[in-house]
């Protein structure tokens, strides 16, 4: 739970909660109406969930969604999964990365050093940005560590989450006596509209959950942590983002809500500057680790890809003093940071969850149809009510992608095309060479 715990929380409660409250010229914000913006994502997450967990209890096999399709749907589709995974990962690793940079802006600021605006945003029509060079910077950072290995993760990772969970709890109690119920009302500023298109925004703020799985041969005994973990770490993430985005919009009007570090603002504003300045340093810690797993998952997804054959096996290659997939770790570091340096943060998180989104349908659909091909199969954790929940999840999930920008379509239905035309091309030859390969084994 504290793996999945360490994985979830991050940028999205404490960043993109802010565009999910105030919306932009593009979309409807949900107002204090977040709040259910976060129990439908977390429900969808949850549904998601449930597929997860009867697959890592089947297979506990370090991996993820691919390794599940692959096992259930096959090759082509395992190929889109990984693809989409790339958008899970690698995407939200840049996402996360421009999330840091909001918070180190702001605790730099109370230490009285300004940046230049110049080099703290990206290039946008109409604004003064450059490029947001601390999300680079982090991002390099963390490709070193990752570079020369991570045997203190695990120890580092829990240290993190026990100062996240402490200024998130700070932000409960100082906050929540100085609620205004009269910012609650209206409720819903936009309707359900508005709701919606939050929902798909905060659905972000859940991403990790499944990073649990990813840890599944480490686990001692998976067929009953692995649906404890996976569920658990969400549930609790449910319920503290509920109170978060409860606290959050009852003591600051929505008009003043700033998106770039609003957890720590909103303290600022009610006049707990200390409190401010505690939470935004925990939140940069807390983005940190999530960061790490992130970037991590990335890579071993790349290593994982490349071993099958459907990449270059320059990929999953292993640094002779490290220890580490040294070339997966570059092309990772290197197109996050770019990513990261260049592109706005709200763009780079639709495309992330349309990604993942895509991905968890599969993984839904991928479980109830092991259940129709290979029912004998023991499953220690069996999900109730099948074929309800699959379903269920599946099309939840596509309910929810319905919700993002036009634009976030197109560029999902171009990558797309492009993964297919890169399998196509090289992935489907290469795999029939490794076919002895070790699949399954991520
Ligand atoms: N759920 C993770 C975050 O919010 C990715 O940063």
């Amino acid at each position: 739970m504290a793996l999945g715990i360490g994985a979830i929380i991050g940028t999205g409660v404490f960043v993109l909660i802010g565009t999910a409250i105030v919306g932009n010229p593009n979309r409807p914000g949900a107002g204090p109406g977040v709040v259910l913006s976060f129990l439908a994502s977390g429900i969808v997450c949850a549904l998601a969930a449930l597929c997860y967990a009867e697959f890592a209890s089947m297979m506990p096999v370090a991996g993820s969604a691919y390794s599940y399709t692959y096992a259930s749907l096959g090759e082509v589709v395992a190929w889109l999964t990984g693809w989409n995974l790339i958008l899970e990962y690698g995407v939200a690793s840049a996402v996360v990365a421009i999330g840091w940079s909001g918070y180190c802006v702001n605790v730099l600021q109370s230490l009285g050093i300004f940046l230049p605006e110049a080099l703290i945003h990206p290039p946008e029509t109409g604004q003064v940005g450059l490029i947001n060079l601390p999300a680079v910077l982090i991002t390099l950072v963390m490709t070193l560590l990752l570079w020369v290995g991570t045997k203190r993760s695990a120890q580092v990772t829990s240290i993190i989450v026990g100062v996240k969970l402490i200024v998130i709890v700070l932000f409960l109690v100082v906050g929540a006596k100085e609620v205004q119920p009269e910012y609650w009302s209206p409720f819903l500023p936009n309707g359900w509209s508005g709701v919606g298109a939050a929902a798909a925004i905060v659905f972000f703020s859940y991403i990790g959950f499944d990073a649990v799985s990813t840890a599944a041969e480490e686990a001692k005994y998976p067929q009953r942590d692995l649906p404890i973990a996976i569920l658990g770490s969400l549930g609790f993430c449910l319920f503290l983002y509920m109170a978060v985005a409860a606290v959050l919009t009852g003591i600051i009007p929505i008009d003043q809500i700033d998106i770039h570090a609003p957890v720590a603002d909103a303290l600022k504003y009610i006049g707990y500057s200390w409190g401010a300045v505690l939470v935004a340093a925990g939140a940069l810690a807390g983005i940190t680790s999530v960061l790490l797993v992130m970037m991590l998952g990335q890579i071993r997804i790349l290593f994982a890809m490349a071993r099958e054959g459907l990449l270059s096996p320059k990929l999953a290659k292993i640094h002779p003093t490290y220890h580490t997939p040294s070339w997966a770790t570059l092309v990772t570091g290197c197109g996050v940071a770019l990513l990261a340096g260049f592109v706005p943060i709200g763009e780079a998180a639709d495309m992330t969850n349309i990604g993942t989104l895509f991905a968890f349908s599969l993984v839904c659909l991928g479980v109830l149809w092991l259940r129709i091909t290979n029912p004998r199969q023991p499953r220690s954790f069996r999900l109730p009510m099948m074929p309800v929940i699959p379903l269920l999840g599946a099309a939840s999930c596509v309910g929810l992608m319905l919700f993002l920008p036009t634009i976030t379509w197109i560029r999902f239905g171009v990558w797309t095309l492009v993964g297919l035309a890169v399998y196509g091309l090289y992935g489907r030859q290469q795999c029939r060479l490794n076919h002895e390969s070790s699949r399954l084994l991520l």
